[in-house]
């Protein structure tokens, strides 16, 4: 054996330290289940860190008549009802309860002078149900997270990256991976893993996550451990990313922006959303902001660096220094820009992976026995358009039911079988990438793969493209096959690279063959070649390696649910 490993053992491993592992851990721990989390990056720095403006719940503390039924059914609409309502359900009903766990855990949200949490419009909510703290919602709701699984001892290892998940027989146990520092590798066994590593938006170049985070990797996880994918065509591209600088190209401009009353122009200094839906303006679905600011840009109305306008700065001071601070930092950390006087130059950028491991509603468990995935790696809640918002009560629900679901299958284990076999192949792929000298640079192909994806998977898609874009992946993928692994002083972050992008590669695969399958435009997925929505394509599109892309259909709506949804529209969907 060639390097030094650690041995653990637990009764559930979480894999990813953002909001709904922690959240996951914390039931467990509550619980008295033994239970251990590992993650990337440090702890207080996981990706829910960024999330910035709010978290939804039917709470009416602005709005009394809202309630989790209209809730349940502004998701569905806006999903262009892909999202399972069986989830939407689950989600939109315990969201108060979610609310109320963050409350009880001493989460600072943002309050009226009476001390109602205040709640904010974000785009296509039917009544203002979205709580906040200022917009570093995402970061405080991570402290409070942190704080509370500290509280109740939740081991937590930071700097560990997770390589393979082990199985036998289609049954979990445990997981394989190596210290980023100094390259210590572990051996974890555990009756159940809850994945809870993100998504795959890093593989387009103008993106909303940071190096080396939502590169894929939950889903190379998951399907190298049997488990199937679903919807990974469907990307939210948020409107509002930076252009510059270009090492932070994508860095999120909350949508609490336009909440708060920000407004959009074109180069031209029109204020381009009355084409669009001129109703909802500013306000209209994520995927027809995004669309629209796509449009304008790429039909030659836009910014001379290849943007639109949002503009705050006719808000007054004390709402933009209350209530989007992290913006106002943002901008003047990046591009020393004031936006109390200035507009921000925005263009859209990946933000959110809408599919993911395909789970069931109920309790998240995968197609491995022992499995479960949750947060921005699964699906089920978002369909085609997510309303902003409905990840973070997202992470908040399912921790805590997932939690009890892999507690409540440990506890009925009779017996675990491992696998020597399945551990030594672990063993063997970490050492074969460290011995690998070839002259590829792995940096270099994200950068191509990010490429690909940009060029041929982006906010607008046609079947040629998506073509091109398998073509070109194929020959990346052979390049994979001869890339040179140098760890070095500093530590072991050229392996974890290695990893992630085989990981984008493959997430990168069942992106482009699912889009392609979706022969229709559908919320975020716009076909130039198909611009109309086709009822027989109201199905999630599940992948795995061996089987392709196969359709399944979406459950019916309850009819207490759908009398609230009213008209899907195709208003605003201008792809031509
Ligand atoms: O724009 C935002 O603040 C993003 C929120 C979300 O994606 O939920």
């Amino acid at each position: 054996m060639s390097a030094a490993e650690h041995r653990l053992s637990t009764s559930v491993l979480v894999i990813g330290t953002g909001g709904s592992g922690l959240r996951a851990a914390i039931e467990l721990a509550e619980a008295g289940v033994a239970v251990l989390a590992v993650g990337k990056r440090p702890r207080l720095d996981a990706h829910t860190a960024l999330a910035a403006g709010g978290i939804n719940a039917a709470l009416g503390t602005m709005d009394p008549q809202d309630s989790w039924r209209q809730h349940a059914a502004d998701t569905i609409k806006e999903s262009y009802h892909l999202a399972n309502p069986h989830t939407v359900e689950i989600v939109t009903r315990g969201a108060g309860r979610g609310i109320a766990d963050l409350e009880r855990y001493g989460m600072a949200f943002a309050r009226e002078e009476d001390g109602r949490i205040s709640q904010r419009y974000f785009g296509a909510h039917t009544y203002r149900r979205t709580a906040f703290a200022g917009d570093y919602t995402g970061l405080e709701i991570q402290r409070t997270l942190v704080r509370r699984a500290e509280q109740v001892e939740v081991p937590i290892l930071d700097g560990v990256y997770i390589t393979r998940i082990l199985v036998r027989d289609n049954v979990v146990f445990g997981a394989y991976g190596f210290d980023l520092t100094d390259g210590t590798r572990y051996l974890i066994h555990a009756d159940a893993v809850i994945l809870a590593a993100g998504g795959h938006t890093r593989i387009w170049r103008r993106t909303s996550s940071r190096r080396d985070e939502n590169t894929g990797d939950s889903f190379r996880l998951a399907v190298e451990a049997g488990a199937r994918l679903r919807d990974p065509e469907l990307v939210q591209f948020h409107p509002s990313g930076l252009l510059e600088p270009q090492n932070a190209a994508g860095t999120l401009v909350s949508e609490a922006a336009r909440g708060e009353g920000g407004i959009l122009r074109n180069g031209l200094g029109e204020r381009f959303m009355t084409r669009y839906d001129p109703e909802r303006m500013e306000l209209s679905t994520r995927d027809r902001v995004a669309l629209a600011a796509y449009t304008e840009i790429s039909e030659g109305r836009g910014t001379d660096n290849g943007g639109v306008w949002l503009d705050v700065s006719h808000l007054p001071r004390e709402t933009i220094m209350t209530r989007l601070p992290r913006v106002y930092q943002t901008l003047l950390e990046l591009q020393m820009l004031d936006i109390t006087t200035s507009p921000i130059e925005i263009a859209p950028t990946a933000h959110y992976s809408m599919g993911g491991v395909w789970v069931r509603p109920e309790d998240h468990g995968t197609d491995v026995d022992g499995l479960y995935a949750i947060g921005e790696a699964s699906s089920g809640l978002h369909g085609a358009n997510r309303l902003g918002g409905n990840s973070l009560i997202e992470l908040l629900v399912f921790g805590r039911i997932v939690g009890r679901a892999a507690a409540e299958y440990s506890a009925g284990l009779q017996a675990q079988r491992r696998s020597a076999a399945a551990v030594d192949e672990a063993r063997t792929e970490v050492d074969d990438l460290l011995a690998a000298e070839g002259s590829e640079n792995v940096r270099a192909l994200q950068r191509a793969i990010r490429n690909t994806m940009t060029e041929h998977a982006g906010v607008v898609r046609d079947e040629a493209g998506l073509r091109a874009g398998l073509d070109e992946l194929d020959a990346i993928e052979e390049r994979i096959g001869a890339v040179g692994i140098h760890p070095d002083i500093a530590g072991y972050a050229d392996l974890a690279h290695a990893f992630d992008l085989e990981a984008s590669a493959l997430a990168a695969r069942a992106t482009l063959a699912a889009a392609l399958e979706r022969r229709e435009t559908r919320g975020c997925h716009n076909r130039s070649d198909h611009p109309d929505l086709d009822p027989e394509l109201a199905v999630n599109l599940v992948w795995s390696p061996g089987a392709g892309v196969v359709r399944e259909p979406v459950p019916p709506v309850p009819p207490e649910i759908a009398d609230l949804i009213g008209e899907v529209s195709q208003e605003g969907k201008l792809v031509e």
